[in-house]
């Protein structure tokens, strides 16, 4: 009697890649860095950030500092921050930032969002910034990472070990963790108001239990992804969050399935990329933010009149955008400011379908590597 114990094999836990099943780990991974900060009666404590009110009303200016993935979290900590916090917020890629010329004091606090904790891009902007004086949170998804060890606060995501190159619940540990620095920056400033605090508080409680219906329900975006995985090239869209999130849908697709793809600003349209679209182009039109819904119906309109293929991702009850899109793909209700965390679902779906019908390696794509520790 033999055992052919595959180490690999079993660490998967039945699931054919480990980025499938860090997808599926999702729900888990977001209660696990949203439960230990929020108490019963709905308050938030971040132990691990100390911050003084003080401290924070002499923050003038925010950067959010990341690579990959890590910056489209980034883009979120923005939106909410000066909504909430109202404090100027500017969202950088690292290796952009560091060669340029940034006003930062004492005055400045800057947020590093990195996985890893070891991007040599990301530590290089944190030791600039804390050169000029300015105050640092990480936050990391690695205990005792150098860049958790050279910030001054330190913020980890709980979403485990992530093995897949790609990342996904690093992504919307991240995207949950700005919610929760942000929510409590605008508590110690005293810049949001009982009633939108609670209303965005329960909403993130429930977030969980929302990533688990798409996971549970993934006919659609499997038939979705039939569609699309000859294509040549591949646009996504959105407005404002959407956008964002469009941003990382279209990494996620060319990183693992090698198709070209591309965000846009779904208004920048027609300002050079709409001569691209031809018939058959797939378009994937995010479109969740109430305010912004009747400019991303107009979008597609306009993308559909050239013959593209439109995927469109919205909410329960925007029904009829299906008079409009080829295919509608749905997540459940929820706050426009948290939608990413469940519109990047689907969208990490339909990236890991499509990789798979193309044979590509999905855990280990080509040219890329987990952590990027060169510059
Ligand atoms: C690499 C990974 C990406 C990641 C980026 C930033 O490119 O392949 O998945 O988003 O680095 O990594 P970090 O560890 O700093 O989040």
């Amino acid at each position: 009697f033999t055992v052919n114990w595959d180490v690999e094999a079993a660490e998967k836990g039945g699931y054919d890649h480990f980025m499938i099943k860090e997808i599926y780990e999702q729900p888990k991974a977001i209660k696990d860095t949203l439960s230990p900060r929020i108490n019963k009666d709905n308050v938030i404590k971040l132990d691990d950030i100390k911050i003084t009110k003080e401290e924070l009303e002499k923050i003038n200016r925010v950067y959010i500092i990341a690579c990959g993935t890590a910056y489209h979290a980034g883009l979120l900590g923005k939106v909410l921050i000066e909504k909430y916090v109202k404090i100027p917020v500017i969202a950088d890629v690292a290796s952009e930032f560091r060669y340029g010329s940034p006003f930062i004091d004492e005055n400045t606090l800057m947020i590093v969002v990195s996985q890893s904790g070891e991007t040599a891009d990301t530590l290089a902007a944190l030791r600039l910034a804390k050169k000029n004086n300015a105050k640092v949170y990480a936050v990391t998804n690695v205990v005792g990472s150098t860049i958790s060890r050279e910030a001054d606060e330190v913020f980890y995501t709980w979403a485990g070990p992530e093995i897949a190159v790609a990342s996904t619940k690093a992504y919307t540990t991240q995207l949950v963790s700005m919610a929760l620095i942000a929510l409590d920056m605008a508590v110690k400033k005293g810049t949001i108001d009982k009633k939108e605090y609670d209303k965005v508080l329960n909403e993130l409680r429930g977030l969980s239990e929302k990533a688990q219906r798409i996971l549970d329900n993934t006919e659609l975006i499997k038939k979705a992804s039939e569609k699309i995985y000859k294509a040549q090239s591949v646009f996504f869209i959105g407005r404002g969050i959407d956008y964002d999130v469009a941003r990382e849908g279209s990494l996620k697709l060319k990183e693992i399935s090698y198709i070209h793809s591309e965000a846009m600003a779904a208004g920048e349209l027609k300002h050079g990329t709409i001569a691209l679209i031809e018939e058959g182009t797939p378009v994937i039109a995010i479109a969740t933010q109430e305010r912004l819904y009747d400019k991303m119906l107009s979008n597609i309109k306009e993308v559909k009149a050239r013959g593209a293929y439109v995927i469109a991702l919205t909410k329960q009850g925007n029904e009829e955008i299906e008079k409009t899109a080829d295919t509608v793909i749905y997540i459940p209700d929820v706050v426009d400011e948290l939608t990413s965390v469940l519109s990047v679902i689907p969208l990490q779906l339909l990236a890991y379908y499509v990789a798979v019908m193309r044979g590509c390696d999905v855990d280990k794509p080509r040219n890329l590597a987990k952590s990027v520790t060169v510059e």
